[in-house]
């Protein structure tokens, strides 16, 4: 049985039960690309071994697109992307070091930082480009980026102080944040504040008022069907039950929601036939939210595991092999490197960044690595709650505890 056929006795269809609508005619247009992508794939081959080195990760094609783009935000020659400048060098930062060129960022690190010091606001955080209002979502971006840099240039950039004024400003009365300065209230606020506290060594509640009742509030976005919504009301989604999920771990109040219909609820948005997940109920497959899903597993096992309550951490509770599958098959379609949401689309720098980190999910378990395809494909591991690589999270650990003896000694 060659790798084609394997695939599809394994995965299942959609089926319409004979009632168009215009959703399942969508549904079953892309199952038809991703059909033709297998087809391109496989034909010809008669036997597994023969298909399984043909699922190849295109790194030197990624890298050379990463690099080209990395600069480009610096130059400014995205002006329809001028408020995702932090949010670019993020992207690109992380997909290189996933990729191994963990190197090169540290040579570059003088340039990036200079860049997003250009970002950083006289009052604390950072704008999505120069000279923009400080922004909770940039500032998580930012924090991040100079974070996977992983080296004490970019690590002496960060101004906790002027940080932790910015997220004390953006913190409402009953616990949630705004995005910036009058403006929007939801989840990615609370995560984006809760992910850069944390990874600073900011004090927060119980030990400071700084997010005081923000758990609370986290815990009425979790809605009927076990996700959680941008703000109490909201449709449960992909990327806002990941920004729940992980702020509630950072609280440490994970038990506090309902955790089986959250779990139920993330393992089923991984598509049968497609092995990839969609972002919330009915709607399509795509890359990006290999990680914004994917993710969200790996925190809800680990957190059981640190309770005693459940005993293995060799697989996550999703099926790994088929998300790479995806990830290598169907969002790998750019010859010129660059990964998509799904076969069809366009390259860009978030879908890059998301379908690697989500491949690093799925690649690394915790006890354990399953590698599809050939074995050069392996990934760097990243933390599923701050989305950095492990390494880097290692290095700034050590400069923390660094920097904090030096200030007990003065
Ligand atoms: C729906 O788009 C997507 C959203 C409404 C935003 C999703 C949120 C995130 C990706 C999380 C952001 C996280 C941080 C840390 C800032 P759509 O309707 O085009 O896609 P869909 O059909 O897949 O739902
Ligand atoms: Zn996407």
């Amino acid at each position: 049985m060659n790798y084609e056929k394997k695939c599809f006795a394994l995965h299942r269809r959609f089926n319409d039960d004979g009632y168009a609508t215009r959703t399942t005619i969508e549904q079953m247009r892309v199952e038809k690309s991703i059909e033709h992508r297998y087809d391109v794939y496989f034909e010809n081959d008669s036997d597994d071994d023969e298909s399984v080195l043909k699922i190849i990760l295109f790194r030197a094609e990624h890298i050379e697109y990463l690099k080209n783009g990395l600069f480009k935000p610096l130059d400014h020659h995205f002006y329809v992307l001028d408020t995702s400048r932090s949010w670019m060098v993020y992207w690109i930062s992380l997909s290189l070091n996933l990729l191994g060129e963990s190197d090169y960022l540290k040579e570059k690190s003088l340039q990036i930082i200079s860049f997003l010091r250009n970002c950083e606001s006289p009052h604390g955080g950072y704008g999505g480009g120069p000279n923009q209002e400080p922004h909770l979502a940039a500032t998580y971006a930012a924090v991040n980026a100079i974070v996977t840099i992983g080296n004490d240039i970019a690590f002496n950039s960060l101004n906790r102080v002027a940080i932790e004024k910015f997220l004390r400003r953006m913190q409402q009365p009953n616990g949630s944040f705004t995005l910036h300065e009058s403006g929007e209230v939801d989840i990615r606020g609370a995560y984006c504040a809760l992910s850069v506290a944390k990874l600073l060594h900011i004090p927060t509640y119980p030990e400071s008022d700084l997010f005081h009742g923000t758990a609370d509030w986290i815990l009425s976005c979790q809605t009927y069907e076990g996700g959680f919504g941008a703000a109490p009301g909201h449709e449960a989604h992909g990327g806002y039950t990941f920004c729940g999920v992980a702020a509630l771990a950072l609280l440490d109040q994970l038990d506090r929601c309902d955790f089986d219909a959250l779990m139920h609820w993330t393992a089923n948005r991984q598509l049968s036939f497609e092995g990839g997940f969609s972002g919330r109920t009915n709607k399509l497959v795509d890359g990006c939210y290999s990680f914004w899903n994917g993710a969200v597993l790996p925190i809800l096992q680990s957190w059981r595991v640190g309770k005693n309550q459940m005993v293995s951490l060799d697989r996550w509770l999703f099926d790994q092999e088929a998300l790479q599958e995806y990830v290598l098959i169907c969002c790998q379609n750019h010859p010129g490197g660059g990964l998509v949401d799904k076969p069809g689309k366009n390259r860009d720098f978030y879908h890059t960044c998301y379908t690697l980190s989500g491949l690093s999910i799925a690649q690394n378990s915790f006890n354990s690595r399953i590698v599809i395809g050939v074995s050069d494909n392996l990934v760097e591991p990243i933390h599923p709650v701050f989305n950095i690589p492990c390494q880097s999270l290692e290095a700034l650990r050590e400069y923390l505890k660094r920097k904090d003896n030096q200030e007990e000694l003065k």
